[in-house]
């Protein structure tokens, strides 16, 4: 009965939630992609492009949100969604937000007027500032960093789901990678021979588990793998 009553309860809050954010049922990020991006990039953070049409969306959202006048603060929001509802349907170089070289690079943006709706403007101007945060474009930028300080070989294994059996230190279903580096004769060459024709019965406290071929992986990919692998041994040795 308590599970039940408080399943519904849950239900309740996220559907609630949800339909906060939705006017008419709209989805702004949906429509945001379908009516904005032949011109406005929406990565977070955003990619430029030398031939961009627009600027990317985070930089109009970051834009209006700092430029809007309001006394209150509490209205800032509100007035950066009117602004988008009035700008993308009448566009002129007096009200954009944009400086002058910009404008005079990208052009005035080209009227959207009869390929939105007002209500939809408004999805997907709720949508804007609310995704287009510095709160989420720290988080994002943040992810894009440990990403790209992480070695190849690493990215590879989580790609190809070699950490659900693997880990670094410790076995689980298979032998952590660094008892792997550190098997007497095992040679990038034997490595790398076992990740793509597998094994079985090498290790004893694998019981019984076999590591399964990688026929598809390409030989620089099983390479790669392999150095990384081999790599986990020398971090032991210098520390
Ligand atoms: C055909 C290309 C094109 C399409 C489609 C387009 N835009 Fe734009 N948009 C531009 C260009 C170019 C600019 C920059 C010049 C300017 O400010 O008018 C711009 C600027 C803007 C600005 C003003 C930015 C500022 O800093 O003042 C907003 C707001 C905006 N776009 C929202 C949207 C939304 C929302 C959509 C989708 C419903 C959309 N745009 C679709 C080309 C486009
Ligand atoms: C389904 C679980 C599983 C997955 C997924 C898996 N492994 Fe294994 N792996 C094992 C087991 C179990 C062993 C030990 C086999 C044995 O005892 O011979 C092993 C052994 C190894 C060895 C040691 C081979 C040797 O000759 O010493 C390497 C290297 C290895 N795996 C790399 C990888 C890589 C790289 C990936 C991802 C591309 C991967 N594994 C994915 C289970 C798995």
């Amino acid at each position: 009965m308590r599970t039940i009553f408080l399943t519904s309860l849950l239900l309740l809050i996220f559907s609630g939630c949800s339909q906060e954010k939705k006017v008419n049922n709209l989805d702004g990020k949906k429509l945001l992609e379908e009516k904005c991006t032949q011109c406005h990039n929406i990565d977070l953070p955003p990619k430029t492009f030398e031939d961009e049409k627009a600027p990317p969306m985070m930089a109009v959202a970051f834009h209006i949100k700092g430029f809007i006048k309001t006394g209150d603060e509490s209205q800032r929001i509100p007035k950066a969604i009117a602004f988008v509802k009035d700008y993308v349907v009448s566009p002129s170089a007096s009200k954009s937000f944009c400086d002058k070289e910009s404008l005079k690079s990208y052009g005035v943006m080209p009227s959207q007027k009869g390929k939105v709706s007002q209500d939809e403007l408004q999805a997907i101007a709720e949508y804007i500032f609310s995704h287009f945060t510095q709160k989420n474009l720290d988080e994002a930028q943040l992810l894009q960093n440990k990403f790209n300080s992480m070695p190849k070989g690493e990215y590879l294994a989580q790609k190809n789901n070699c950490l659900t059996c693997h880990k670094i230190d410790k076995h689980i279903i298979g032998p952590a990678f660094r008892d792997v580096a550190m098997k007497q004769g095992n040679s990038l060459e034997v490595i790398m021979k076992s990740i793509k024709n597998g094994s079985k019965k090498k290790y004893t406290n694998s019981k019984g588990a076999i590591m399964p071929a990688f026929k598809k992986l390409s030989d620089a990919d099983i390479k790669t793998l392999g150095e990384w692998v081999l790599s986990l041994k020398l971090q032991k040795d210098k520390k």
